[in-house]
């Protein structure tokens, strides 16, 4: 998008978020993997402004050490000036704190901190008209099914804007009023600056309205004009546990139609959890109860049963996860096999073809191209080669109380079951472990390892089959 020198887009996130019951400052809940501040300065970083205002206020140190440490994980460059807010009198005292800042520029964009279904492209429509009337303001309006808690657009009998009229402060009849004031806002700089000085304190918390700026503006015979939009869902605020819940559901459900659109095939599309930036190959399949998030990429005809997570991930082609599989941060390359109930922890490589079945661990691992570990294993901080079978119960005992140790199995090694390897330890290639061996010094190529007790049968020992 083409850099807009004259803009800078201020975003409202100082209230106190009183409905959300929490003590987690509102802007820092949770709508598909990330916090909805993250939903608006993304919005707010892609139209390319000059500059970008976060108001901060209640829980401000917070929400700044969340945002700061956050920003290049959400994949913000743009630099975010944080204005503190010291009064919480009201979104226009939000907007007086940033002065300094918003003084620098010709037309400001306010955008309320609680909408995280806003569209880029909605928003820069909006300057466009701004900049093409020469508007005092322009005000993104929806009509909503519900209008109740909005502010609502008042119309003059020409249909011309009038003003917006907070719900507490509503008569029956604007109550009426569908169309509501989203929270997204495109100013002229000079003009709201003149407004916000002409302010006086309203309803009954006595807050001042950023609201009331509008028909200010209008008085001073600036157009102010209301943007449409036939898509009201980008306007829900988040107000309550309820509204989190319900913007949670429409962003999945946006995802589930992309990505069924980009050909993925989701049996229940409302029963997956999958965040924004996930990407999936073509006729990938995916049970119900799955979740799939952070930036995890998965390949193409892959298989994946139901209740599966993945976070931060890459599957390759043809890959199938039963019933359960857990991944994190790990990386499967294409036709492994994975599950019922296998857990990759972070940094686990899986090459091509490699299995790793019903409640095996896996961490910090590479599991070699066709190795298996099929059954009760735990494998931590282990090279493995290539054709490796690490039979059922095979365990690494790769912690020592104080440091981290590594287990190596070279390729073609044959693992017995309930084998111990006491790391470090290096087992060389084709080398066979008798089960029930504690492996604790290297075993040579080719060479069979017995490391346990030889049986004992003592007769008439047993259970005495009469008392
Ligand atoms: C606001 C609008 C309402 C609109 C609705 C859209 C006002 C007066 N009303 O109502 O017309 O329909 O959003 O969602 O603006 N904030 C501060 N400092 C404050 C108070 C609020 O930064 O002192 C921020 C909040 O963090 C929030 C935004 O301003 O992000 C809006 O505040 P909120 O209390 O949610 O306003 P609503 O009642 O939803
Ligand atoms: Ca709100």
């Amino acid at each position: 998008m083409v850099a807009k020198k004259n803009l800078c887009i201020l975003i409202l996130a100082a209230g106190k978020g009183t409905r959300m019951k929490s003590p987690l400052p509102k802007p820092l809940h949770i709508v598909c993997g990330i916090p909805i501040i993250a939903h608006i300065l993304k919005a707010a970083q892609a139209l390319s402004p000059a500059a970008i205002g976060l108001v901060v206020g209640h829980g401000a140190d917070t929400v700044i050490e969340t945002v700061k440490s956050n920003l290049s994980a959400w994949g913000i460059s743009a630099p975010v000036v944080f204005v503190h807010q010291t009064d919480l009198s009201g979104s226009a005292s939000a907007v007086k704190a940033a002065l300094p800042l918003i003084e620098k520029f010709e037309t400001v964009m306010v955008l309320n901190g609680d909408t995280p279904l806003l569209h880029t492209k909605t928003l820069d429509q909006m300057f466009d008209v701004h900049e093409a009337n020469k508007c005092g303001a322009v005000v993104l309006g929806v009509t909503v099914p519900d209008p109740s808690g909005y502010g609502r657009i008042v119309r003059a009998e020409d249909g011309s804007f009038e003003n917006i009229t907070e719900d507490a402060d509503a008569d029956e009849e604007t109550k009426k009023i569908a169309e509501i004031n989203s929270g997204m806002y495109v100013f002229n700089s000079k003009l709201l600056q003149n407004a916000l000085t002409q302010l006086t304190p309203q309803g009954p918390k006595r807050e001042f309205y950023l609201t009331d700026t509008l028909a200010l503006i209008k008085q001073m015979n600036a157009p102010v004009l209301v943007f449409g939009s036939e898509d009201y869902e980008q306007a829900l605020g988040v107000n309550s546990k309820a509204q989190l819940a319900e913007a949670e559901q429409i962003l999945r459900d946006r995802v589930a139609l992309r990505l069924m659109d980009e050909g993925v095939t989701l049996v229940r599309p409302k029963e997956v959890f999958i965040d924004p930036e996930v990407k999936i190959g073509v006729d990938t399949f995916i049970c119900p109860g799955c979740y799939i998030s952070g930036k995890t990429v998965i390949g193409k005809n892959c298989y994946i049963e139901g209740n599966c997570y993945i976070k931060d991930s890459v599957i390759g082609d043809n890959v199938t996860l039963k019933m359960g599989t857990y991944i994190e941060e790990s990386e499967v390359e294409e036709t492994c096999q994975l599950g019922p109930y296998a857990h990759l922890r972070p940094k686990s490589v899986l090459k091509k073809g490699a299995k790793v079945g019903n409640f095996s661990e896996i961490k910090k691992s590479v599991i070699g191209e066709g190795s298996k570990v099929n059954h009760l294993s735990y494998i931590g901080d282990t090279v493995m080669g290539a054709g490796v079978n690490v039979g059922a119960g095979a365990i690494t005992c790769n912690y020592d109380g104080k440091n981290k140790h590594q287990t190596v199995l070279e390729d073609h090694v044959f693992v017995g079951s309930n084998v111990n390897f006491v790391a470090p330890v290096t087992v060389r290639e084709y080398a066979k472990i008798g089960a029930g061996s504690t492996i604790t010094k290297e075993v040579p190529a080719e060479s069979l390892a017995i490391a346990r007790t030889r049986q004992v049968v003592l007769e008439n020992k047993g259970v005495k089959k009469h008392d």
